[in-house]
């Protein structure tokens, strides 16, 4: 390992819809981020100047690639952490992209008449855990993306998913059954790391931390 990667705080970012809440957090932290980051299409964008690297990933892969430690830290959502359940320290919660996982289905359904229980979902483990703890025998189907289509098109009697405005729903005549759980986004850390470069991380957490709390006494 060569000095500067040694010294470098290497952190994993998710593309998507909390990337943009998460940059304008590091920003209001005092991390002065290139506008590359939300201009390029890069998947790794040095700072130099602060000693960081930043890789993009996809959300449900950021625990991954800190559990394995080729990031120090990284940005997750709760439903990613329940889900990916990786060997990695959740050590803040950013209190940023706030929404909640449901269980949702066509206005139609009909418990009684649903003999053979289907939930489709990004989420297996999480939803397979949750109905197994509600006494509920169901047939996951995993998806990728998309989830509201399933219902409609007769893939799945229900699905679980995250809703955030509630658009995707309503503009499906899809309807929610059941709030499961509160979701934001954490800030992880690999334990190795937090060993060997607690200096910058705890710097790294003190700082979001002061800006969450600035922002919740608002
Ligand atoms: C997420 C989620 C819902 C939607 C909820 O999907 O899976 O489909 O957002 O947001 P809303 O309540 O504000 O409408 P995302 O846009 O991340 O894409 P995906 O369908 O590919 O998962």
């Amino acid at each position: 390992m060569t000095e500067k990667e040694e010294n470098v705080l290497t952190v994993a970012m998710p593309k998507g819809r909390i990337f943009e809440e998460a940059v304008a957090l590091l920003r209001k932290a005092d991390y002065s981020l290139p506008p590359e980051f939300e201009e390029s299409r890069k998947l790794i964008i040095d700072v130099p100047e602060a000693s960081m690297q930043f890789i993009l990933a996809k959300p449900m892969d950021v625990p991954t690639y800190v559990e394995h430690g080729v990031a120090d830290v990284g940005v997750a959502g709760k439903d990613v952490m329940i889900e990916e359940k990786r060997d990695v320290y959740e050590v803040l919660d950013l209190k940023i992209s706030e929404c909640y996982m449901a269980v949702a289905g066509l206005p139609t359904y009909n418990p009684q008449a649903d003999i053979s229980p289907k939930i489709a979902t990004k989420y297996p483990n999480l939803a397979s855990e949750y109905f197994r703890q509600q006494g509920e025998q169901v047939e996951i189907i995993k998806l990728n993306g998309s989830i509201e289509l399933a219902p409609i098109v007769g893939l799945a009697d229900r699905i679980v998913d995250i809703v955030s405005t509630g658009r995707t729903l309503k503009e499906n005549g899809l309807v929610e059954m059941e709030t499961m759980m509160s979701i934001t986004s954490r800030f992880i850390v690999n334990p190795v790391s937090y060993r060997t470069k607690s200096g910058q991380i705890d710097d790294m957490v003190n700082r979001l931390a002061s800006v969450i709390e600035k922002e919740r006494a608002r």
